[in-house]
């Protein structure tokens, strides 16, 4: 057991060895996908074949070189999307078809068959504004919206499917067994080509379906900017893929995995986005197995006005991005999410895979996490320490050494004698335990979940037909399937409060180790061909796997409660739709400048694909950060969604008042920045939980029509009100921050300086100043006063920081809950605000009618920036006991000029409005 986790730890500083893990090269199908097209065999679709049914259109595909038919199917989704479906059309068996993912709404619209030219086939949707037009020979497909083609499938004539044979052996014995004929070269060329066998290193994958895989390629017509396919530690915006370097989509267990790299890492999304001026557009391959993306984008030709003159510079410049999709195995099922607006994208993929689920209030906070939170006293101890230096903090957490022997489920009897008593301790702060669970199951036939496990047959099975056994940190253990529905039911009963000995209901669970990792399997994980529910292969699930364990989790956590309460579960491994059930965090980074840095794009790259719960650990996992970059990761944390400080075995202890008095501070004030915020951010995950709306955005989402930020990834904007921009170099003094967008105003949040957008400005920083800008038009709640956590400041007022427009207007919405019930949901328990101010009137209304909910909080201050005229007089008002509205009214008498010194000062053009000018009349809670 111990000798598990010394081979896992002795890599600790230690690059990733390459040789652990494939690159293209090694990959089998990549090779034979690339050595069959590089024969440019072409596909047509046979016209004569197309049926139109209720959902869908259908028709053959058949390979000039091999003849054997395959079946498109064509679906047109509500709201701009459309589905092709390829599969073989008389499969030796059932291909694997990706279950779960899908949300069960999809509803379909009718797509009309026109006639295009001859040789062609258009179907359009009811409006006919968008077309799919097929083009039977060779086979491609164009899709038009208003008269321009904005994608175009399969034109560079790369789809690709390995048909389902018998394997030779099979073959063999029904021919001939002793024929001496058999050509031997032949079968080792076979061999190379990976086809029914394929080695890596020590390790021999017996492919019992032998080849099956899959591709197919993608136009997107002046697009150059893409986007998505999570999870890499690679840039927000795609690079081109050279030769054997296509972007890797194979969940894997990567200990300090290399940055500016594609090499697959915890998590998969096949979703990707396009955007150029004027359309955003989606693709989402739902494949679950190995998957290759290539991409490769044309430079547009620029001209200038002195090479061709102006009518010359006015011509519309074409350029062109290629995406080219390989999976392994499975169909071709793919989602082409047409936009054309970036919200529109997040809305359709949100139809086909749900939304973020709105989170309990509690996991907004600060979470404090360590491998390991030594004991009970430890625990109490750093909890104590919170609460001495001053600093707020929600959750605390327990990694894998919290069991008796890595036995999930269980407790360390001599470290956590009486888990409930410490979980009072907390529950008396207001505070919350998160502990691990992983997906593996030791060995151990004392250990009752093993023996349940072991006797239903609910462990993923070697191709012997015995339960598939690895190592992992118990030693030796065995895998739960939880791609078993009876698996995920089973599982999840095992956290009701009577099963889970010692867990109260302030416990929430991590799931660690999902992808899932084994550390003597090749590349750290399981064998492809071990065996799942329904007799189907690892590896045609393989990047599932994890989705699967966080779903059951979730589930649990619901059941436990009767349904009543949101549950939070953290996934490392992650699926397209993972958003459904909890949050994730970007796995084993290190505590290096350079991780800091990544983990913008990483987050906003989860951020765009539906995961807005994303995070990336604090300090860094690896190493022991300095204080500076530590101080640095604090203040950029607080700006992402989950805030996590955690730190792997061997470093160095550093709760945040190890680093002196100084750091202390810093530390102290970026998380009480986090929490000062907490209106924002769970209003922001309202939307994202009811409209898909991203919470971390990238900048090209909020100013779509300027290209100047389709590349920024250095910041980022938090909703639409807030743009980030963290300091991640060491010992900087000053940083650039594009403020983007010619007709905004940006406000900096401490200085309140102002500038107009569609600028970069030079902002010096000291080592407390975190770049936030507030941009004009905008209004952003706080609370006025932090507690020791969010439980602490359900009743603590709110403040408004009106940010003004240059039209001298703003908007916003403010959502709240009880923050921990789906009582917002089932009953309507919630509230949801409009602030609005125009013309010197702030006026507070009610946003959505459904929403009841009885806040005894009030707005004790607001703060106005912007303001042109010195204010004579406010006043409040309130327009009456039944009604939902108030109103802040400023009313000016003179017109001021604000000078450039006035500007930078705080009190010249922004008006601050303590609590006693403010009255109860201003806030809902007397509307009920
Ligand atoms: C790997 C996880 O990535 C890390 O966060 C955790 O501390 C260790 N497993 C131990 O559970």
């Amino acid at each position: 057991m111990e000798a598990a986790k010394k081979e896992k730890i002795s890599v600790d500083d230690e690059a990733v060895d390459k040789n652990i893990f494939k690159d293209c090269s090694n990959i089998a199908f990549y090779r034979r996908q690339k050595k069959q097209l590089s024969k440019k065999s072409t596909c047509r679709a046979v016209l004569d074949s197309f049926t139109t049914g209720k959902d869908s259109t259908s028709f053959q595909i058949i390979n000039e070189a091999t003849k054997i038919p395959l079946l498109a199917e064509v679906y047109g989704l509500e709201g701009n999307i459309f589905r092709l479906k390829i599969n073989e059309e008389s499969p030796l068996k059932p291909r694997y078809e990706v279950r779960d993912v899908l949300t069960s709404k999809l509803s379909t619209v009718r797509l009309i068959s026109c006639s295009g030219a001859k040789g062609s086939l258009v179907l359009a949707d009811g409006k006919g504004d968008l077309k799919f037009h097929v083009t039977a020979d060779p086979f491609k497909v164009d899709l038009v919206s208003e008269e321009d083609i904005v994608m175009s499938v399969n034109s560079l004539g790369q789809l690709y499917f390995e048909h389902l044979q018998i394997s030779p052996k099979q073959r063999a014995t029904k021919e001939n067994e002793d024929d001496a004929s058999v050509d031997t070269s032949q079968q080792e060329n076979q061999n190379d080509m990976g086809l029914w066998e394929e080695k890596f290193g020590k390790f021999v994958d017996i492919k019992a379906n032998g080849p099956a895989s899959i591709g197919l390629d993608f136009s997107l017509h002046g697009f150059e900017h893409l986007y998505g396919i999570p999870q890499h530690a690679e840039s927000h915006q795609l690079k081109n893929t050279g030769d054997g370097d296509a972007y890797r989509l194979y969940n894997l267990d990567v200990y300090g995995y290399k940055i500016h790299d594609k090499m697959g890492i915890y998590g998969s999304v096949p979703y990707l986005l396009a955007h150029k001026l004027g359309r955003t557009l989606g693709i989402f391959w739902l494949n679950a197995s190995e998957t290759l993306v290539e991409v490769n984008t044309e430079p547009t030709v620029e001209y200038t006005l002195t090479q061709m003159g102006s009518v010359a510079a006015k011509q519309k410049v074409r350029s062109r991005a290629d995406v080219h999709w390989m999976s392994e195995s499975g169909i071709i099922d793919v989602f082409l999410l047409m936009g054309p607006t970036p919200s529109d994208v997040f809305r359709q993929y949100s139809h086909l895979t749900g939304t973020q689920a709105m989170p309990p209030l509690f996991s907004l906070g600060y979470h404090q996490c360590r491998w390991n939170y030594e004991d009970e006293q430890d625990v109490k101890a750093v909890d104590a320490g919170f609460d001495e230096h001053d600093i707020p903090y929600d959750v605390m957490w327990l990694d894998i050494e919290h069991t008796e022997g890595k036995r999930y489920f269980t407790w360390d009897k001599k470290r956590f004698p009486n888990p409930k008593r410490m979980q009072e301790l907390l529950r008396s702060k207001k505070r919350k335990l998160v502990v691990i669970s992983d997906p593996h199951v030791k060995v151990d036939p004392d250990y009752s979940v093993y023996a349940k496990a072991k006797e239903q047959g609910f462990f993923v099975r070697n191709r012997e037909g015995g339960d598939l056994e690895g190592v992992c940190w118990p030693g030796l253990c065995s895998y739960l399937d939880f791609t078993n529905p009876k698996v995920r039911e089973w599982y999840s009963g095992l956290f009701a409060f009577p099963v889970y000995q010692g867990s109260t209901d302030i416990l929430f669970i991590w799931n660690d180790m999902n992808e899932p990792s084994v550390f003597r399997g090749p590349e750290l994980t399981m064998q492809k061909n071990a065996i799942h529910h329904g007799n189907w292969e690892h590896r045609e699930l393989h990047n599932i796997y994890g989705f699967y364990q966080q779903m059951a989790t979730a589930e649990g956590l619901i059941r436990r409660s009767k349904g009543k309460e949101r549950p939070f579960v953290l996934t490392r491994s992650f699926f397209a739709g993972s958003q459904k059930y909890g949050a994730v965090w970007t796995g084993d980074n290190r505590s290096d400048w350079s991780y800091l840095k990544i983990s913008i794009p990483m987050l906003l790259t989860l951020s765009v694909t539906g995961i807005s719960f994303c995070g990336a650990d604090v300090g860094g996992f690896i190493g022991n950060p300095e204080a500076e970059l530590l101080v640095r990761w604090y203040q950029a944390g607080a700006y992402q969604p989950f805030f996590r400080g955690h730190a792997t075995m061997k470093t160095k202890r550093r709760e945040p008042w190890l680093f002196g008095e100084e750091h202390t501070q810093l530390i102290r004030d970026a998380i009480r920045e986090r929490y000062a915020l907490l209106p924002y951010w769970y209003s922001l995950f309202y939307r994202a939980h009811k409209t898909a709306e991203p919470i971390m955005r990238p900048l090209w989402v909020e100013f779509p029509n300027e290209l100047e930020t389709f590349g920024i990834e250095d910041e980022y904007m938090l909703g639409s009100a807030l743009l980030v921009h963290p300091v991640t170099e060491p010992k900087a003094a000053v940083v650039d921050v594009f403020l983007p967008g010619s007709d905004e105003v940006w406000y900096d949040s401490k200085t309140f300086a102002h500038w107009e957008g569609a600028c970069t400005v030079k902002i010096p920083v000291a080592l407390d100043t975190i770049p936030v800008f507030q941009r004009g038009g905008s209004v952003v709640a706080v609370k006025t006063t932090v507690g020791k956590s969010t439980g602490w400041m359900t009743e603590s007022p709110y403040g408004l920081r009106v940010a003004l427009s240059s039209q001298g207007s703003a908007v916003s919405e403010l959502y709240l809950d009880d923050g921990h019930s789906f009582q917002y949901c089932h009953q309507n328990q919630f509230l949801n605000r409009k602030f609005l101010f125009c013309s010197g009137v702030l006026i507070n209304s009610c946003a959505d009618e459904r929403g009841r909910y009885p806040s005894k909080c009030v707005v004790e201050q607001i703060l106005v920036l912007g303001l042109r005229k010195q204010p004579s007089s406010v006043t409040t008002h309130s327009s009456g006991e039944e009604s939902s509205h108030s109103y802040l009214i400023i009313c000016s008498c003179k017109h001021r000029h604000i000078s450039r010194e006035e500007m930078i000062s705080p009190k010249a053009d922004a008006m601050c409005l303590p609590q006693a000018q403010l009255t109860r009349a201003f806030w809902w809670s007397q509307a009920y």
